[in-house]
């Protein structure tokens, strides 16, 4: 991650696919405090999360896969167009499209993703489906690094958070219990990041150490 001072708020970019409720939460909070929400990019241009960026006078941009010879190429675009931002962090707030090498080399250790499951439980897509018909009693979200690993949701975790639904049958049901934690567990992940709170344990590099934060204690 690049270097800045301790008074300059992290510059951040987000990718979004969806209806950005995950980028409001971030406007709302850490964004003019601890970080800067400074560019916002969507691969389709139905995304919710474009309007939600103007209206907070966000640089927004479409990157539609149908422009690019190939996802790689989609994706070099969308660094370099980030770079010319000064991003620092690359935050997937519902993103749905894969990110290829050209992109994740030029952010290492830079790119976090909210996923809607307590990882490394139902990775990639229609978690909360998959979830359900496992028939879990337990859900939850996590807020994890995206490394050029080949993975999919396989990178290091940075944050968690679970609620109990004994009975679980309607996605749309789940989501919503889920809404609360996921815009919650963003933004304390990112101020985290930007507090420079976060860092790889030298003893595991899959582990996350977050200063502040108890040791091996209940949480
Ligand atoms: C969120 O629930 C997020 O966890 C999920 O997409 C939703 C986006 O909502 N992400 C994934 O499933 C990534 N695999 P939003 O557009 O309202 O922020």
């Amino acid at each position: 991650m690049a270097s800045r001072g301790a008074d300059q708020p992290l510059r951040i970019g987000v990718l979004a696919s969806g209806a950005g409720t995950n980028l409001q939460a971030l406007l709302e909070s850490v964004h003019g405090n601890e970080a800067l929400v400074v560019a916002v990019a969507a691969d389709k241009p139905t995304a919710g999360a474009l309007a939600r960026a103007r209206d907070a006078g966000v640089e927004t941009a479409v990157f539609p896969i149908g422009d690019y010879p190939d996802r790689a190429a989609r994706d070099a675009a969308i660094a370099a167009w980030l770079i010319g931002h000064d991003v620092e962090l690359v935050v997937l707030a519902g993103y749905m499209a894969l990110l290829t090498s050209p992109f994740l080399s030029r952010f290492p250790d830079a790119v976090v993703n909210i996923h809607p499951s307590l990882l490394p439980a139902f990775p990639g897509v229609r978690a909360i489906e998959q979830a359900i018909d496992y028939g879990v009693k337990v859900f939850g979200v996590t807020v994890h690094f995206v490394l050029d690993d080949g993975g999919i949701d396989t990178g290091p975790v940075i944050a968690q958070r679970a609620v109990e639904i004994a009975n679980a049958t309607d996605p749309d049901a789940v989501h919503e219990a889920l809404r609360p934690l996921e815009h919650a567990l963003l933004p304390e992940a990112v101020r985290l990041i930007a507090r420079g709170a976060v860092s790889r344990d030298p003893d595991n590099p899959r582990r996350i150490r977050v200063a502040g934060a108890g040791d091996d204690t209940p949480g």
